[in-house]
Parts: structure tokens; C-alpha cells; sequence
């Protein structure tokens, strides 16, 4: 076995070969594909919306005409996208990046029926390996995504790379509840609730478990701070939503 083969990476709570993760990882979005929107709304009461709202103001994209590029990766259906698309002026363009071929469809789909679509170029490609150039980028989001990456760092450096100096990196995730009461009655919904809808409304509790148990054993909001400090972004910081529920991380390229 290679030094590489024997490298392993966390998918849930199973340690797998780094290899095996990404195609568990796309397995489990390209059966969720046409009903991930839905679900989103189901499994998080609608809270899903104000988190990402919350997102995009941070991120704050120029209402004037003038260039400003945003690379959403792991952007999916396009969420975050269209959020930016709506909210900007006409210089913006947001090029939404993701593994997925299955959720790529499903936001192109969606692209050609909202006002602001067409300021969005969706493809297909790998975090960890952008196919863009250096020092390309504005800003660069990343939204409910990090954690399914298999090499986080990897995919931190290549955010530092494809931003020009005073690019803006944004991650919206899933964290660690700051909050004693919250934490147990998020835990125990969390493992129960949202597998058994994902089983009623997509027929398989199984992909919910995984996005679950992902959610666990991802680094807590100092963790992924370090991370992204270590990647050579500066000022970063984190703001919690909802108790630590989600957060937002914040880091400049300087
Ligand atoms: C939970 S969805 C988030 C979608 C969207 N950002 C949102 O907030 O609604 C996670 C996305 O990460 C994508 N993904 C997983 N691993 C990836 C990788 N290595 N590179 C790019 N995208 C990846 C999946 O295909 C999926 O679309």
C-alpha cells in the first residue's frame, strides 16, 4: 500500500481511505440533488435562509457597477449565488464551483428561472484543485461545503491562491453549539429528526446520517480559525448563528 492509499479521512464517523471519501461524499449529493432544497428547509425549520442572508451581508458585494468577482465553491443549486446575484450591481459576476454534476444541473436549472441567473456561470470542478488562475477572485465563498472536502487544507490553499491580495474568504458551516441546554436538544434532533425526514421525503435516511455525523467531526470554531490562519489568510475571525449552531469565518488575503 502507498503512503497515499493509507492516508484516511473521516466520512460520518467512519474512518475511510481519502481516496473513498470524495466518491461516498459525491454519492450522497447526487441522491439528493433534486429534493436538497426542500430538505434544507424541513430539516432546519427555514433557519437555513436567514443563515445564508446573514452570509451574503457579510460578504457585503458592491451595489455600484463597477468589477467585482465571486467564486462560490461547493455552491451546489446555487443558494449562495443567487443571494449575491440579487443583492449586487451589475459588475458582479459569481461563478459557482462544485464536484457534483448532479447538484451543477440542478442550479443551472435554476439559474434560467431566477431575475439575477444570468450573472452566475456554474461548473463542474474540485475544491482542492480550482481550475483557475492566480489571484483571480474578489471573493471567495464557501457554504455548508468545507466539511465534505477530504483534504480541508488543500482546499484553503487553493482559496488563498485564487484570490488577489485584499480578496475576501467567507465560510458559512456547520459548528460547535456554545450553548449547554441548545447543545443537547440540537444533538438529539439533529441524530434522529433529520434522518428520519431525510428518509420520508427522499426515501433514504442514510445520506442524512452522513451530513449529521460530518457535522460532529468537524473542527469547532477555534480549530478552523487556526486552520484558516495557517493557510496564510490574515484578520480572521468567526461570529456564531444560533448558538454556534452555524458560523461564519472570516479571513483576509493581505
Ligand atoms: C451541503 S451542499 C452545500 C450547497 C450550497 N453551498 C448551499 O449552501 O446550499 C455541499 C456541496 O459540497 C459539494 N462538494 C463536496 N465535496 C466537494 C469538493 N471537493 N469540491 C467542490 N464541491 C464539493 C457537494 O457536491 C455539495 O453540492
Amino acid at each position: 500500500m502507498s503512503d497515499k492509499e493509507s492516508e484516511t479521512a473521516p466520512f460520518g464517523y467512519r474512518q475511510v481511505t481519502a481516496e473513498d471519501k470524495q466518491g461516498l461524499v459525491n454519492e450522497v449529493f447526487a441522491k439528493v440533488a433534486d429534493r436538497y432544497d426542500q430538505m434544507n428547509d424541513l430539516m432546519s425549520g427555514g433557519l437555513h435562509r436567514f443563515w445564508k442572508d446573514d452570509f451574503v451581508s457579510r460578504l457585503a458585494p458592491p451595489r455600484h457597477a463597477s468589477a467585482f468577482s465571486v467564486l462560490d465553491v461547493a455552491g451546489g443549486t446555487g443558494d449562495i449565488a443567487f443571494r449575491i446575484a440579487r443583492g449586487s450591481g451589475p459588475g458582479t459576476r459569481i461563478t459557482v464551483a462544485d464536484i457534483s454534476p448532479e447538484m451543477i444541473a440542478e442550479g443551472k436549472r435554476r439559474a434560467s428561472m431566477e431575475p439575477f441567473g444570468e450573472k452566475c456561470d456554474f461548473m463542474v470542478a474540485n475544491a482542492e484543485a480550482l481550475p483557475f488562475d492566480d489571484q483571480r477572485f474578489d471573493a471567495y465563498t464557501i457554504a455548508f461545503g468545507i466539511r465534505n472536502v477530504t483534504a480541508i487544507d488543500k482546499a484553503l490553499g487553493e482559496a488563498y491562491r485564487v484570490l488577489r491580495p485584499g480578496g475576501h474568504f467567507l465560510c458559512l458551516e456547520f459548528s460547535h453549539v456554545a450553548v449547554p441546554g441548545l447543545a443537547a436538544l440540537y444533538d438529539a434532533y439533529s441524530m434522529t429528526a433529520i434522518p428520519a425526514i431525510g428518509k420520508v421525503v427522499t426515501g433514504d435516511g442514510a445520506p442524512y446520517r452522513y451530513l449529521v455525523e460530518s457535522i460532529r467531526t468537524f473542527p469547532d470554531q477555534d480549530n478552523f480559525a487556526a486552520m484558516i490562519a495557517a493557510a496564510g489568510f490574515a484578520r480572521v475571525n468567526h461570529r456564531n448563528l444560533s448558538g454556534g449552531i452555524v458560523a461564519i469565518h472570516s479571513g483576509w488575503r493581505i
